[in-house]
């Protein structure tokens, strides 16, 4: 299954001191007595013609060795991990993961008696999905070979996820997950070999076993990757969501909100682009909807959700619920002052939440005007107008805003009046 040289595609795909690097690391690797390889993502997505720059090399060798050596010679920075056998080289310009090929998907070299070198080909076999089995040998005089023990090639072309063997579910209940997400991001299909594997695995409680941490961060990626609505459809087919909690299931309620989390979400990143707000969340609060709040806490304690996240999560279902009653007949300032105290995930949870379009109208006001609005005068300004510091400074800048909120002052100049006439300087 050798063949098909990726040197000219990599040439054209690569930036130029990418590709250098990668020649270099090739004749680096043939000095110690060592093959090195690119693998996984990168090269699947060079064959589909994208240019993935999150490099893994494996080493058939010393990895460390190997990092160190070629830090050394492009005087970058490398950190390695002894336990694990990996090490990431650090340039200004790219970052570059290299390990040492392993047989077992958590086996750590350092734990076995010595380390045991072992080969490309069992490297790759421990991997999730033939589609990520790939590799390209970067030995000097074999730059750009394309390696594909499993059918990748096939695969990529075919457009199926596929695992390698029967066992590799139980390896790592986890790639039931990835499938659905690899297979949302590319619009691939899950061979039906392995949609029969999970349906297994689903029968003998195999993700019972699974770490929260590890489902937590699975569910995160999916969801922040994919359109969620559409994974949320897929983990329901495949009945994984009762591993979160057995009593999540998808209800039209459920599949109605996650489109207005969608509308709400897509709506706000292309207005603020800049501002950072967590996908995942907003669609983890959405599954816990329907729940008990005994359920929720059991379900954030399965996924291991640290605190952080957990009260975010928690506070944005119970919030967004009692808003919907206070905000009736809510004016901009009522609005302001209730929206202003909560988090933003919140806010945005309850605008998709809300049935009622005034309340949207009143929210999105709220994230694209209210907000920002601020009196102009400062402390130093009210010292100057004669005003002595003190706790009145705060009544007198509320009361400001409040004015502005209500469209009652619009200028510097107006503010300074509305304070004249309304505070008096002792
Ligand atoms: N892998 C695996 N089982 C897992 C996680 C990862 O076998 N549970 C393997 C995959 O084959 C993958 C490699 O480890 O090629 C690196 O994993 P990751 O970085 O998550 O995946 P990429 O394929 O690099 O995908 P992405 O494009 O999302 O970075």
């Amino acid at each position: 299954s050798l063949g098909k040289h990726m040197s000219s595609t990599m040439k054209a795909r690569f930036p130029s001191d990418l590709f250098a690097l990668l020649k270099l690391s090739g004749s680096t690797a043939k000095e110690l007595g060592y093959t090195a390889f690119i693998v996984g993502g990168s090269v699947r997505d060079l064959i589909q013609g994208e240019a993935n720059l999150d490099i893994d090399i494996v080493i058939e060798g010393d990895g460390i060795k190997f990092a160190k050596e070629l830090g050394r010679k492009i005087r970058a920075k490398v950190t390695s991990h002894k336990r694990f056998g990996t090490a990431v080289i650090i340039t200004d310009l790219l970052k570059f993961d290299v390990a040492t090929a392993r047989t077992e998907y958590y086996e750590s070299p350092a734990a076995l008696p010595h380390i045991e070198m072992s080969s490309i080909k069992k490297d790759l076999y421990r991997r999730d999905f033939t589609i990520n089995t790939l590799a390209i040998e970067l030995t000097p005089d074999k730059f750009g070979q394309l390696i594909d023990f499993f059918g990748a090639q096939r695969d990529i072309k075919e457009k199926t996820i596929r695992i390698l063997h029967n066992l590799s579910f139980i390896e790592d209940p986890t790639r039931a997950f990835r499938a659905i997400r690899f297979s949302e991001r590319f619009g691939f299909k899950i061979s039906k070999h392995t949609l029969n594997l999970i349906r297994t695995a689903v029968k003998i409680n195999l993700f019972e076993k699974l770490s929260g941490t590890r489902l937590y961060d699975e569910l995160n990626l999916l969801f922040i990757e994919t359109v969620p609505l559409n994974s949320l459809k897929r983990l329901s087919d495949m009945d994984l969501l009762k591993f979160i909690h057995p009593r999540i299931t998808l209800t039209k309620p459920l599949e109605d909100l996650y489109e207005s989390i969608q509308e709400a979400f897509s709506w706000f990143t292309l207005l603020f682009i800049e501002e950072k707000l967590n996908k995942a969340h907003l669609f983890l609060m959405a599954l816990l909807e329907g729940l008990d709040e005994d359920e929720r806490g059991q379900a954030l304690q399965r996924l291991s959700v640290p605190p952080r996240a957990r009260g975010e999560i928690l506070d944005s279902i119970v919030q967004s619920s009692v808003l919907k009653y206070k905000m009736r007949n809510a004016t901009d300032k009522s609005t302001y002052h209730l929206l202003m105290p909560l988090q933003l995930p919140t806010i945005l949870y309850t605008m998709a939440k809300t049935g009622n379009k005034d309340q949207k109208k009143a929210i999105s006001l709220y994230l694209t005007k209210l907000r920002h609005i601020t009196p102009e005068l400062m402390g130093k300004d009210l010292k100057e107008m004669g005003y002595s510091p003190g706790p009145m400074f705060k009544n007198i800048l509320t009361s400001i805003l409040d004015a502005r909120l209500d469209g009652k002052v619009r200028s510097r100049e107006e503010e300074v009046q509305f304070v004249e006439k309304r505070f008096r300087k002792q």
